[in-house]
């Protein structure tokens, strides 16, 4: 069976990406990577697609002169590209609604939190300043609000007495590097099916036992 094309958008340091191109090289895998683009030309991450021989573009959304231009010319490459799913991994730009619309159901992001909770910048420092004891990571099929839309996968990590949003971060960072691979599996498998705000996942199994913390 012919294998689903992922393109992945990156903006930085790309750690997501490598993790699904290293998924994604093993035996079998339903996914192959055909494509990396990258909003900001110096974007450290796309190393990781160069050292894997993954096509590259690189779209500044400097160069062009409102959002619809920059989406229109990011449409086009995604286009040419073949992608059946596109994989947001640290991608720093808002995407309107008609691109999202476009790619409704094809088009999903990462998010380094437990959402709905702390949508948008900065979610290690205000889950800390919250005081929440468990944090964690979600992917979701991206809609118009930004960070909202169906859950596919989210896994949970504690939050420890001496934490700094860095250490936090690293943390809910090795959880990401798991469930994105996971997503991205369950839906070139086509486990996935969309019903309204909520996803249904076909043979997937769920762990019974909860995460304490603290621990009494
Ligand atoms: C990741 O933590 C990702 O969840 C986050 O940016 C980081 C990118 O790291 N994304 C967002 O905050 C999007 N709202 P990476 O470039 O090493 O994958």
């Amino acid at each position: 069976m012919a294998r689903l094309r992922v393109a992945v958008l990156i903006s930085g340091r790309g750690s997501n990406l490598a993790a699904l191109i290293a998924a994604c090289r093993t035996p079998d895998h339903p996914a192959e990577i055909g494509l990396v683009v990258s909003n900001e030309p110096a974007a450290a991450g796309l190393a990781h697609a160069g050292r894997a021989g993954i096509p590259v573009r690189v779209v500044p959304h400097r160069d062009f002169s409102d959002r619809p231009a920059f989406e229109a010319a990011l449409d086009a490459e995604l286009r040419a590209g073949g992608a059946g799913l596109v994989c947001l991994a640290g991608f720093m730009r808002i995407l309107t609604a008609p691109f999202v619309e476009r790619w409704r159901d094809r088009l999903i992001n990462i998010h380094p939190s437990l959402l709905p909770a702390f949508r948008g910048l900065d979610t290690h420092a205000r889950a800390l300043a919250a005081g929440v004891r468990v944090s964690g990571c979600t992917v979701h099929f991206v809609r118009p609000e930004t960070d909202a839309g169906p859950i596919i996968c989210q896994a949970a990590v504690p939050v420890l007495p001496d934490d700094d949003a860095e250490r936090l971060a690293a943390r809910v960072l090795a959880a990401e590097h798991r469930i994105y691979p996971l997503a991205v599996r369950l839906f070139a498998e086509g486990r996935l099916k969309v019903e309204g705000e909520r996803v249904a996942i076909m043979g997937a199994s769920a762990p019974e036992s909860p995460l304490f913390n603290p621990l009494p």
